[in-house]
């Protein structure tokens, strides 16, 4: 039908979310379990209106170029959007959606989990009982630190590190916490979080958990320099983009017994090569990017994806948008409460 907006789904997302894009659009989905190649994409994309975006989907000027100039939206299918030109979008007055909020708690629980698997040597001991290397219960196996009672750096205080926070708290844990701005003290309070700099709090703390979003001032935030003010025993786990951490040198920090471990859902590059030397390392559990991997809250970032989408592609405002500094470039405002109005 001629009034069904035309767009590209990149990946199959669950069905709470495609359903309602079939229903309206003139929807290709793209099926395959690896992302379409770049030419694919650029062609999938061309005459859309509005396209649903992946991590794995790179949205820059080339895109725009050769989606233009019915594109009205990109749905990014994750709370992150490093891979896409944001101002490039906006210039372009494309709206750029997110889901934000829904895989807080998730994410959070995942990062706690590789920080309780690392300390714990959970991945290690699996290995060591499957390769029949378990004859005896053992006084000197496995041992590892305590996680209650220990202290927590929180890197990235928003969401999720508050959540990361709330977590800790339920163990005992002193939490330390490092932004680019001091929190209000009533979140300190709510949280039991304390300030630091990173140069005092990386020494101060048992476990680091990194929250930050990728951008030019985190690019290589865990670099060598850094993973040296940890201590010998502490443990890094990152849930945030690889890009954060300067994997060379998490390498030989791990490899020289400088950090004693370290958790990782995402890696530079994504995916981690099967023979990249992080993964020679026992001390070093990795897992493929699946913080937010919970039924319902993929359903649930589906549902905000496909909402973005749908609204973006009918030109209203998107629940989530990540510019909305996109509304008024392209509906300067007659009035107060007029249409495009930003909530
Ligand atoms: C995100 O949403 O940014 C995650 O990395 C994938 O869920």
């Amino acid at each position: 039908m001629a009034d069904r907006p035309k767009v590209f789904v990149s990946r199959l997302i669950p069905d709470d979310g495609l359903r309602p894009i079939l229903d309206a659009c003139d929807a290709r989905i793209w099926e395959g379990e690896l992302p379409p190649g770049r030419d694919e994409l650029l062609s999938a994309i061309e005459g859309c209106a509005g396209v649903l975006t992946l991590l794995t989907d790179r949205v820059d000027d080339e895109f725009l170029d050769r989606a233009r100039p019915g594109l009205r939206v990109v749905s990014n299918f994750a709370v992150g959007f490093d891979n896409v030109d944001v101002p490039a979008c906006t210039a372009r007055g494309v709206a750029v959606g997110n889901t934000p909020g829904v895989l807080t708690e998730t994410t959070a629980d995942l990062a706690f989990a590789l920080l309780m698997a690392v300390a714990r040597r959970i991945a290690e001991g699996d290995r060591y009982v499957r390769a029949g290397r378990w004859k005896t219960w053992g006084p000197m196996l496995l041992l590892g630190p305590d996680v209650h009672g220990s202290t927590l750096g929180i890197v990235g205080f928003g969401r999720i590190g508050q959540s990361m926070a709330r977590r800790a708290r339920g163990f005992g844990m002193k939490v330390l916490y490092h932004d680019l701005a001091r929190a209000d003290a009533s979140v300190e309070a709510e949280f039991d979080a304390t300030y630091r700099p990173l140069e005092k709090l990386l020494p101060a703390c048992d476990f680091v958990s990194l929250h930050v979003n990728l951008s030019d001032q985190t690019r290589g935030l865990m670099n060598a320099e850094r993973l040296a003010w940890m201590r010998p025993t502490g443990i890094l786990v990152n849930t945030s983009r690889g890009p954060v951490v300067d994997h060379t040198a998490l390498f030989e920090a791990l490899r020289d017994g400088r950090i004693a471990g370290a958790g990782l859902d995402v890696t530079d590059p994504e995916p981690i090569p099967a023979d990249h030397s992080l993964l020679s390392l026992e001390n070093c559990l990795v897992v493929p990017h699946i913080a937010s991997a919970s039924r319902p809250t993929r359903s649930k970032m589906a549902q905000m994806a496909a909402a973005n989408l749908l609204a973006g592609v009918r030109g209203e405002r998107l629940p989530t948008p990540v510019n909305p500094e996109v509304y008024e470039r392209r509906e300067p405002r007659p009035g107060a409460g007029s249409a495009g109005e930003l909530g």
